[in-house]
């Protein structure tokens, strides 16, 4: 169906740009400088941590079930961070490395590893002429870098509302040996929000793939990230493995970035037994334990499950105004028009925008020029290729409710100017 402006006579669009334009000089002349570009955390969220840093002191008992924390020793982290981690995700401890701060990390080294030694006896992905990985799209622009820069290829999946179009992902996984991964974030995906329903779950455990040497990068990064009581049920995937009878399929990843502070979290890391003794003879390398004060400050900050959830919920209540304020903003000024398409997300740490074809890059230009910093079209794209030029992704979480209220009431301006453009062009 035409949008609103493909439907107006050319002088009705004529004087609707001309308006619009007027409304950007005066924007443009109040030299803002907002930020709407990464999934950051707000200052009163990493707030909510700070008695953490109250929690060790010199005076504090660094061992734990133990475990000395002040010390190399427990190369798979602390018990307690194991099990608060395993609570987490719904799996058994022994399966779980806690290490490091950044699950980021983790999922680079498993792929680096993969890479330079191979997986489960088979000849490392660079030995194997060329590998590809399935990147459901729009998806996170930091898992796409990462196989990029080992030259894998990036193969992009369309993402319903349930989760990655499975009949491609089956015809593509159990038909082309040459597929050896595949991206996943299954809660709250990045940027859309969207939770892969059980039977996509259930699907992907059951793939039977044609390289022995496959996996799933199974990313959880928005496991406990609800904003209402109610959330998303993401179905447990190890559960779903042994449903299905499949062994060696799924690493799983998360981290307490955005429960306590991004960067100086704990990051987790569990799969199958055999593939876990994998990572960990790889980590066994690369270090001689981890950090484990900063694990010992989670534990006794968080405690468990039901610690991590109370104080989620204290997120949620900072971060749902802001959520809700992008929903309002978008139906109150572009509702109607057909222009546009959004995810209303129940949790995670973004909005997935999609204008008209061949707007994207155009509408982040000219917030640019307005003093508004958004993420780069076709970011969420592996490449940086969005085909139709339509997906931005929204990350209300860092500003203030004052100006991300701003921002968008600059970004409806931007994607009317930029639609009514394109619609004269059109003609
Ligand atoms: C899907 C996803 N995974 C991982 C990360 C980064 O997590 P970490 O800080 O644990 O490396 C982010 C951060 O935005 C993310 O959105």
């Amino acid at each position: 169906m035409p949008n609103a402006y493909q439907q107006m006579t050319t002088s009705e669009l004529d004087a609707t740009i001309a308006q619009l334009e007027e409304q950007v000089a005066k924007i443009r002349a109040l030299g803002l400088k907002l930020d709407m570009a990464r999934g950051k955390p707000s200052s009163e969220q990493t707030d909510l941590s700070r008695p953490m840093l109250d929690l060790l002191t010199s005076e504090s008992e660094l061992v734990d079930e133990g475990a000395s924390a002040d010390n190399y020793g427990f190369p798979d982290g602390l018990p307690s961070a194991r099990r608060l981690a395993a609570e987490l995700l719904g799996v058994d401890a022994q399966n779980v490395i806690v290490a490091g701060s950044s699950s980021l990390n983790l999922m680079h080294d498993v792929v680096v590893n993969a890479y330079t030694k191979g997986i489960g006896g088979n000849a490392p992905w660079c030995a194997q002429g060329e590998v590809k990985f399935l990147c459901p799209s729009p998806g996170y622009d930091r898992h796409f870098a990462i196989t990029e820069r080992y030259g894998i290829r990036n193969v992009p999946i369309a993402i319903g509302d349930d989760g990655p179009d499975m009949d491609e992902v089956e015809r593509l996984v159990n038909g082309d040996p040459t597929v050896k991964g595949m991206w996943c974030v299954p809660k709250y995906a990045n940027p859309t929000g969207v939770t892969y329903s059980d039977e996509v779950v259930r699907r992907i455990a059951a793939l039977k793939p044609a390289a022995a040497d496959f996996r799933v990068f199974w990313d959880n990064a928005y496991a406990v990230h609800d904003l209402y009581d109610e959330g998303d049920e993401l179905l447990n995937v190890f559960e779903a493995l042994a449903e299905a009878g499949t062994k060696n399929l799924v690493y799983e990843f998360a981290s307490t970035a955005k429960v306590t502070f991004p960067s100086s979290g704990m990051a987790f890391v569990t799969a199958s037994p055999a593939d876990i003794a994998e990572i960990r003879a790889a980590f066994s390398i690369e270090r001689v334990s981890p950090e484990k004060l900063s694990q010992l400050a989670h534990v006794r900050f968080l405690r468990d499950v039901d610690g991590i959830r109370a104080h989620m919920a204290r997120h949620a209540e900072i971060l749902r105004p802001r959520f809700e304020l992008v929903q309002l903003k978008l139906e109150e000024g572009l509702g109607g028009l057909d222009v546009a398409r959004w995810t209303h997300p129940r949790g995670g740490y973004f909005v997935s925008f999609d204008g008209p074809a061949g707007s994207a890059k155009a509408i982040v230009a000219l917030m640019a020029e307005l003093g508004v910093t958004l993420t780069g079209a076709g970011a969420t794209w592996p490449y940086g290729r969005d085909p139709l030029d339509t997906n931005i992704r929204i990350a209300p979480t860092f500003p203030t409710l004052a100006n991300l209220g701003a921002a968008l009431d600059i970004f409806v301006v931007a994607v009317k100017l930029v639609s009514a453009r394109l619609a004269l062009a059109e003609r």
